[in-house]
């Protein structure tokens, strides 16, 4: 292969996720063997690029780090585009660098900023990370399976111990705005219920399915996952701001919040277990680190053939890209129809809308 004299910076911002190492792995093998692209890497995601916390990365940064969870760059949620003077310092730190591309890796938000600094002349190329699994434009991110089968063995322990006690357990799961990950959880851990954002839940619905499963049925308990994102139809009316201020006010979340309703309508007591940061930590399972990888790997082909301003994106079984500015700033949200949707419901589970 050609060897062509590049400089790319590269950063990991919002939420950590699982395979961040190995997609920068993935894509500095294949940056600086094939391609001679050197790397700059900014530490603590947008932050870095703001403050200029970054180094000129050798080939030894990027060994031994596959199967580590979290980022050796490390994560923050900067927001930088609410102050113009971050903003320039970002321009200017690109320029000093004399970087001909920056890779971010990270979620929607990531993406988004990477695609307005494309609009103030600096080339971006993204990295689709989440365990949320909700970047619009890519089939699959990777984070989502290694979250997945952690989320999965959750709603299996919480099966015994439901079964053993008899009692309504409910398994909080991340998933704001999209529920991919408490939807695909809720099917592989076999749970009574799941209730998504993009299903708002009626709670005599969900009442009624508990209900029929404790007098119908062997098992007399019951394991519902819920989305960190699940509202209720009268919520689902409010604008985003009006929603903010009454989740602040309720300081409780949503399988507190859903515990709380059914309880105070029945008399069974419901228990809560939220899964929390647990499903952001620990080693990218095998998928991730192979998904992770080869989208690394893509990033490095674009930066060599100039292609920048791109999210590295799967498709079906090919990874391929697709323009920021087709993607930016929206989400993939589960339809109502999905296939995961139909059949969970087809095999009796009750999504209480
Ligand atoms: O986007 C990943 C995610 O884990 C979401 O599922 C969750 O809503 C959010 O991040 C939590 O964010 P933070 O790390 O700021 O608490």
């Amino acid at each position: 292969m050609e060897s062509v004299t590049k400089r790319i910076g590269v950063l990991t911002a919002g939420g950590d996720a699982p395979g961040l190492n190995a997609a920068l792995r993935g894509l500095a093998k294949a940056a600086q063997d094939n391609y001679g692209i050197e790397i700059v890497g900014f530490f603590d995601g947008y932050k870095g690029l703001v403050n200029n916390n970054a180094r000129l990365m050798e080939h030894a940064d990027f060994s031994g780090i596959l199967h580590e969870g979290g980022s050796f760059l490390r994560n923050s949620r900067e927001r930088p585009f609410k102050d113009e003077a971050k903003v320039q310092k970002m321009i200017a730190n690109y320029h000093e660098w004399n970087l001909d591309c920056l890779v971010v890796l990270g979620g929607g938000g990531t993406n988004k900023r990477g695609f307005w600094l494309t609009e103030r002349g600096l080339n971006v190329i993204g990295l689709p990370k989440t365990i949320d699994n909700d970047i619009f434009g890519t089939d699959i991110t990777f984070g989502f399976h290694s979250a997945l089968e952690f989320c999965t063995d959750a709603v299996d322990r919480l099966h015994t111990t439901a079964a053993s006690h008899q009692r309504v357990i409910l398994a909080e799961i991340m998933g704001n705005k999209a529920g991919w990950l408490a939807l695909y959880a809720g099917i592989a851990g076999g749970a009574d219920a799941i209730i998504l954002p993009e299903m708002p839940y009626d709670i005599q619905k969900l009442k009624a399915h508990i209900d029929n499963r404790m007098k119908n049925s062997h098992s007399q308990f019951c394991v519902i996952v819920v989305a960190e994102g699940a509202k209720t139809p009268e919520e689902a009316e409010l604008t985003k701001k009006e929603l903010k201020n009454k989740r602040k006010e309720e300081k409780i979340s949503a399988a507190y919040r859903v515990s709380r309703e059914l309880n105070a309508i029945s008399n069974y007591e419901s228990r809560v277990s939220v899964l929390g940061y647990l499903q952001r930590g620990g080693s990218p399972t095998g998928y991730d680190r192979v998904l992770a990888t080869q989208f690394g790997a893509k990033a490095a082909e674009l930066l060599y053939r100039g292609e920048y301003n791109q999210l590295v994106a799967a498709k079906g079984l090919e990874v391929t890209s697709v323009p920021l500015a087709e993607v930016a700033g929206k989400t993939k949200f589960v339809p109502k129809n999905h296939i995961a949707v139909q059949s969970a419901k087809q095999t009796g589970i009750c999504f209480a809308d």
